[in-house]
């Protein structure tokens, strides 16, 4: 399928996409956050919306519009998301989490905001914030579809490549764990990142050595690169 945007190969298609950065609250003003804009997601969701999908976008604070034809659905922390996901995937041809979902959250939130002298006994203490796990959203998704051949799952990846192997190891054995069904890894490191206009990734797909290079290109272009990847699994299996 060398669609590319030209071509309504997902009509009568319905698609979930993720995007944004969770935020975890620690007081009524603070939260842990990330630096993802949720450009890409958004990037993603415009692909679909234009080869003729509908588009549902769940968004963890995104902070830029969204066109009317798309249904939004804001959330702001891990746990929302992983609420609205959970409720809205089984209805959708293909879900696709770009969104960078916070791997930990305070274990306590303050109802009222955290002061500086939160210790009388010890003025010039900082306090240390406890965490714990937030749920895995996509890996949830795999156990909740079972055996159900919809929807098909695709993540995505932010990797540098480390000492224990490159980008492209780390995306197989990132696959493997995660047991959806295509992985989009980002190559990320030394300006390639966040925020930054053109991007490059590798298109994983589960039971394929196969891998789809992308760009460096615009997230637009890279977006209808994974949909036509997405494309060719959906049609094999009619899913
Ligand atoms: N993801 C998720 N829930 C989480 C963390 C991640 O659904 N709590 C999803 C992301 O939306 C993405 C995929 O899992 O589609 C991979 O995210 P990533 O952060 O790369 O994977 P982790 O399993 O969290 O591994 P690590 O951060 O240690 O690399
Ligand atoms: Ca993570």
């Amino acid at each position: 399928a060398a669609g590319s945007g030209s071509v309504h190969d997902l009509t009568d298609r319905s698609v979930l996409v993720s995007t944004g950065g969770t935020r975890e609250p620690l007081d009524p003003v603070r939260y842990l956050g990330n630096r993802s804009s949720g450009k890409q997601g958004l990037a993603v969701a415009e692909a679909a919306a234009a080869r003729g999908a509908r588009v549902t976008l769940v968004a963890a604070n995104l902070d830029l519009p969204v066109a009317p034809g798309i249904d939004l659905v804001p959330v702001e922390t891990a746990l929302e998301l992983q609420a609205e996901m959970d409720a809205r995937a089984a209805g959708h041809d293909v879900v696709v989490m770009v969104a960078a979902v916070a791997d930990f959250r305070p274990a306590d939130y303050a109802e009222a905001k955290i002061k500086k002298t939160h210790d009388p006994a010890d003025p010039d203490a900082a306090p240390s914030i406890a965490l714990v796990r937030n749920p895995d959203v996509l890996a949830g998704l795999v156990t909740a579809r079972g055996d159900a051949a919809a929807p098909l799952l695709v993540g995505f990846a932010a990797e540098t490549g480390d000492a224990t192997g490159s980008v492209l190891d780390l995306g197989r054995a990132k696959l493997a764990r995660k047991g959806c069904d295509l992985l989009v890894v980002n190559e990320v490191g030394e300006g390639l990142t966040f925020g930054a206009e053109d991007t490059t990734v590798h298109v994983l797909t589960r039971g394929s050595d196969d891998t789809v290079d992308i760009g460096p290109a615009s997230k637009r272009v890279v977006s209808d690169g994974i949909w036509d990847a997405v494309v060719d699994c959906l049609h094999p299996t009619g899913r």
